[in-house]
This record gives structure tokens, C-alpha cells and sequence, in this order.
């Protein structure tokens, strides 16, 4: 013992708060002998795992919790947690059990012993390894996940997907502002952060079967996947969150010619009463898929928040009509012929608009 700080484990959580005594014990049995503390990063849980997490925290002070209010999110957790410790090492393990802590010495040992590795990941699909007791359903969706995460990732990690590795945080705080932090993928992320990817080793583990608790991998954490490939490759050029947005306008534009069909052809309404229903649907559709998808991890709650946000919503989009149709309006005066050149300039101009405003205003505030 060197009596120097040198490892932290960060434990992104939600919803663990059974599991949050046994890791911290098996931790405790796993690091003896060095100077380790442990952060665990909760999202706010609603069965108290923050609480459980200080319980254990006031008697043994190498137990912290990062609270975070409002956010959710597992990549995001996990680079909070990296960057809020002092030690030269750092760890990521589920707060789940499944992953085996009794490797974190081994991973310690590599990174010591040579200089140059920077980083040492967990895997289950290298000799030694597996995935215990999985059924083929999540076998065959991780090994595609797997492929797909082939064509970002210009180095042979046998585990892309795995959410358990060590890396040395002096590493970690270079690449921070480097990555998308989108969705479950925080160690594709971390290699395909920068142009060289980092130097790794692997070693094999078997992924342990869940005993308390539930997963929270589902179809929106898929499609988060792809999007943070999507991220990887396209992003410099249109931001991710620009994309959903536009796409959900899209949609939005649809669900407005069928409101509007639906009311004024076949119902009979004035067109102007059609035309404002019409608007009203898209922009609250447009509103709520937003809360979902483009802004998930600061997913506006509850009906204050809800009825505040979109009120806000509202007010940008129409601001945002507006400037389309001056810009559309001016270049059709200055050049007459170019009239869907001109409406698609000022279909640009209101997107920008709203995408920027509605993330400052509506999604910026909690
Ligand atoms: N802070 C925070 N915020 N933590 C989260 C969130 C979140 O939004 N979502 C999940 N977690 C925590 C869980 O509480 C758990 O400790 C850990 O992240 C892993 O989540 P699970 O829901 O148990 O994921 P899994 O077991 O299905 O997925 C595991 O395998 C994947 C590969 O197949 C994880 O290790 C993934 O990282 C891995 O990619
Ligand atoms: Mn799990």
C-alpha cells in the first residue's frame, strides 16, 4: 500500500438500491490492501438507491454518491463519475453484480505494469470469457450490435459493447470533451473518441445473472445505439439531436396535412379552423416525441413541467413559422422563378430556429 489514492470504481445506478451493500462489500474483499474509493453516479432513483448508497457512505467515507437531478442517462453517468475522482485509475462496473469485480486487481496490475496501455476492458466473448446464463434472443441482438459497432471502430475489441473496463483517468480527461455520451455505448465511445484508438488489452469474464432489480436495456436504448453510431460518422456534419429534430418535423408536417385533410375535406370546417386544429396536433405531437427522443435525458416530467414546457414549445415554433415565411417571402421577391428554392430556405431558417431556441428554452431550464 502506498497510501496514495489509486483506483476508483464508478457504479453508474438506477433503480439498484438492493445491490448497492453487496458490491460495496465485494469491493471492500476484491481491492484489500490498496487505496480505492468508490462513486456510485445515481440518476435520481426512485427507490432511494442515493440514499442507500449515503447510509453506507457515513461509516465508510471511500463510498460517495453523485446524485444527478433531472438527467438520466448511462454513458453520460459514467463520464460524470470518471472525471469526479482524483485517482489515477478508474473503473466502470455495473451496480447490478453482474459484472466479476474480482478482475479489477488484474486490470490495476496491467495498466501499472506498462506505461503505454491505456485502457483494459472486460470481455465476454474472448477465450475464458461468457455470457452465462443468456438467453439466444440477446445473444444474436448483441452480436449484431457488435457488427454494427464494426464499422466505427478501427480496432479488434473482441467486447465493443462491454460496460466494464478500466482506464487511466489522465486518458480519460483528454477524451471527455470528445465524446457524444449518448445511450449505453460509453466504451465505443471512449475508442472512437479520438483518431488513434487507445491502446487496450482484454481480459475474460463471465457476465453474472442478475439477482435484484431489473435491466433497463430496452428498444430505446437500441435505438440510442444507433444513433450514437449515427453520431460517430455523420455527427461533425449534422448533429444528431439537429437530425431527430428535423426528422420529428417531418412527421409533424404529415400528422398536419392529415389533421387538416380530415377536418376541411371531410368534416367540412373552415379552413382556418381546420388549419389552426391542424397546427395545434403537430406541434403538440411534435412537442411530446421530442420529450421523448430528441431530449430523453432531460425529459421534461409531471404536468408543471409538461404544460410549462409546452407552452415554450408553442411560442418558439410560431416565431419560428414566422421566420419562415419572411425568408421564404423575401428571396421569392428578390428571385421570382425560384420558388421552391425559397421555400425551402425559409423551411431551413424556421428548423434552425426552432431547434435552437426549443433546446435553450424548452429542454434547457431543469
Ligand atoms: N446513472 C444511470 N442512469 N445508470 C443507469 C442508467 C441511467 O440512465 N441506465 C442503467 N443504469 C445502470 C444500471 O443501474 C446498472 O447498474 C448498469 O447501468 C447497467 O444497466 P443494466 O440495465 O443492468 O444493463 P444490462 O445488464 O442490460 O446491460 C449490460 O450489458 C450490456 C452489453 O450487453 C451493461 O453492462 C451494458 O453497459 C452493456 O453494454
Ligand atoms: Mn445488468
Amino acid at each position: 500500500m502506498t497510501g496514495l489514492l489509486d483506483l476508483a470504481v464508478v457504479v453508474p445506478t438506477f433503480n439498484e438500491r438492493d445491490n448497492v451493500a453487496t458490491l460495496v462489500a465485494r469491493l471492500d474483499q476484491a481491492l484489500g490492501g490498496r487505496r480505492w474509493e468508490v462513486i456510485f453516479v445515481d440518476d435520481d432513483s426512485p427507490d432511494g438507491t442515493a440514499d442507500a448508497v449515503r447510509d453506507l457512505g457515513r461509516v465508510d467515507a471511500r463510498v460517495r454518491v453523485i446524485q444527478r437531478i433531472g438527467r438520466r442517462g448511462l454513458s453520460s453517468a459514467c463520464v460524470e463519475g470518471m472525471c469526479a475522482t482524483a485517482a489515477p485509475l478508474v473503473a466502470v462496473i455495473d451496480g447490478d453484480l453482474q459484472h466479476d469485480e474480482t478482475l479489477l486487481p488484474q486490470m490495476a496490475a496491467l495498466l501499472v505494469d506498462d506505461p503505454a496501455l491505456e485502457l483494459v476492458v472486460g470481455s465476454r466473448f474472448m477465450a475464458g470469457g461468457g455470457t452465462g446464463a443468456w438467453d439466444r434472443d440477446r445473444v444474436s441482438k448483441s452480436a449484431l450490435a457488435t457488427r454494427l459497432s464494426r464499422r466505427v471502430l478501427k480496432a479488434e475489441l473482441s467486447d465493443p459493447m462491454s460496460g466494464f473496463f478500466m482506464i487511466r483517468t489522465a486518458v480519460l480527461r483528454q477524451v471527455a470533451p470528445l465524446l457524444s455520451a449518448i445511450g449505453f455505448k460509453i466504451l465505443l465511445d471512449i475508442m472512437t473518441a479520438r483518431a488513434r484508438p487507445l491502446v487496450f488489452a482484454e481480459l475474460p469474464y463471465t457476465f453474472r445473472i442478475r439477482t435484484a432489480g431489473e435491466s433497463k436495456l430496452d428498444h430505446v436504448v437500441a435505438m440510442e445505439y444507433l444513433i450514437a453510431l449515427y453520431d460517430r460518422r455523420f455527427g461533425r456534419f449534422v448533429p444528431v439531436r439537429f437530425a431527430m429534430f428535423s426528422a420529428i418535423g417531418a412527421l409533424g408536417v404529415g400528422l398536419h396535412m392529415a389533421v387538416l385533410s380530415l377536418l376541411y375535406v371531410a368534416a367540412g370546417a373552415s379552413f382556418l379552423a381546420a388549419q389552426i386544429v391542424a397546427t395545434v396536433v403537430a406541434m403538440t405531437g411534435n412537442f411530446l416525441l421530442n420529450n421523448t427522443l430528441t431530449y430523453r435525458d432531460r425529459r421534461l416530467r409531471g404536468w408543471r413541467q409538461l404544460v410549462d414546457g409546452w407552452v415554450s414549445f408553442c411560442l418558439v415554433c410560431s416565431v419560428g413559422a414566422a421566420a419562415n415565411i419572411g425568408v421564404a417571402a423575401f428571396l421569392h421577391d428578390v428571385r421570382e422563378g425560384a420558388w421552391a428554392a425559397s421555400a425551402l430556405a425559409g423551411v431551413l431558417v424556421g428548423a434552425v430556429w426552432n431547434y435552437a431556441l426549443s433546446s435553450r428554452f424548452t429542454w434547457g431550464r431543469y
